[in-house]
């Protein structure tokens, strides 16, 4: 299975920094590493970092997007718009539009099922809080979270769908879930995958890693057989830390 490693430049960027970063990607072999690479820059950079993107092997999605497809709704983006503006990925439910804009479980269901009857490839993000986690709920919540959004969908394969699993205290924080209690929490999530879906569709679906992804622990976390890639915020701005991270995936797998 082939890895797939995401760079979520969350809120940064520009023109300017995007093209510099995607000629230095280049410039440092992106083109010919094994893993599948998808940016998520600003909706504003879709157009540009795509088509600048094309020749260094790296795909891009949106960030966010809005389950509607048009009409009297100021500030959202359709799926359509996404695929028009060439990104073919997009997040849905990343802890960040959970916990700073109150998305529940519900409106990321939502986001995901447009996203995926469009055509575009979504990455469902799960993860718990310091709070969650500290009254031992981190299962109970990551689960509630991969059955609200997955059960009954209707568009959703393997090929069109990853999960982020991305401990809400690991994240910008420098903190990282041990190598063992990622691939504790993977398997876990597997095995709830299982539940909904089927074995077939929970082995071949890919669980990214996310929160204070860094060169220096990168390799380590990869290497776990449960884990199939990282989506990665800081380390993701620098040409220079993401292509270390993308050279830290294992060749095996
Ligand atoms: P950091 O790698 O900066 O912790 O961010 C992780 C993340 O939120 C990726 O979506």
């Amino acid at each position: 299975m082939k890895q797939i490693i995401g760079g979520n430049w969350k809120m940064n960027g520009s023109r300017l920094i995007a093209l510099e970063f995607l000629s230095e990607m280049k410039r440092l072999g992106s083109g010919s590493v094994s893993s599948e690479i998808i940016l998520f820059p600003p909706f504003t950079l879709i157009p540009l970092m795509t088509d600048a993107a094309a020749d260094a092997g790296i795909e891009t999605g949106g960030q966010d997007l809005f389950w509607l497809e048009k009409g009297a709704f100021t500030g959202e983006i359709s799926p359509a718009m996404l695929a028009d503006a060439g990104a073919t990925w997009f997040l849905a439910g990343h802890s960040e539009r959970r916990h700073v804009f109150g998305e529940t479980d519900e409106v990321v269901r939502k986001k995901l099922e447009a996203g995926l009857e469009t055509g575009l490839r979504g990455i469902l993000c799960v993860g718990e809080l310091i709070d969650e986690r500290e009254a031992g709920r981190t299962e109970e919540v990551v689960k509630r979270q991969v059955e609200f959004a997955l059960k009954d969908q209707k568009c959703v394969s393997p090929e069109n769908f990853v999960i982020a699993y991305e401990p809400v205290w690991a994240i910008g924080t420098g903190l990282t879930a041990t190598p063992d209690e990622a691939e504790r929490m993977h398997s876990l999530i597997r095995e709830w995958v299982a539940g909904i879906m089927s074995n077939d569709f929970a082995d071949n679906t890919r669980i990214q890693y996310g929160g204070s992804v860094k060169p220096d622990n990168a390799a380590e976390i990869l290497s776990r057989p449960s884990v199939n890639g990282a989506l990665v915020g800081g380390a993701s701005l620098k040409a220079g830390s993401f292509m270390d991270i993308l050279r830290a995936v294992p060749l095996r797998k």
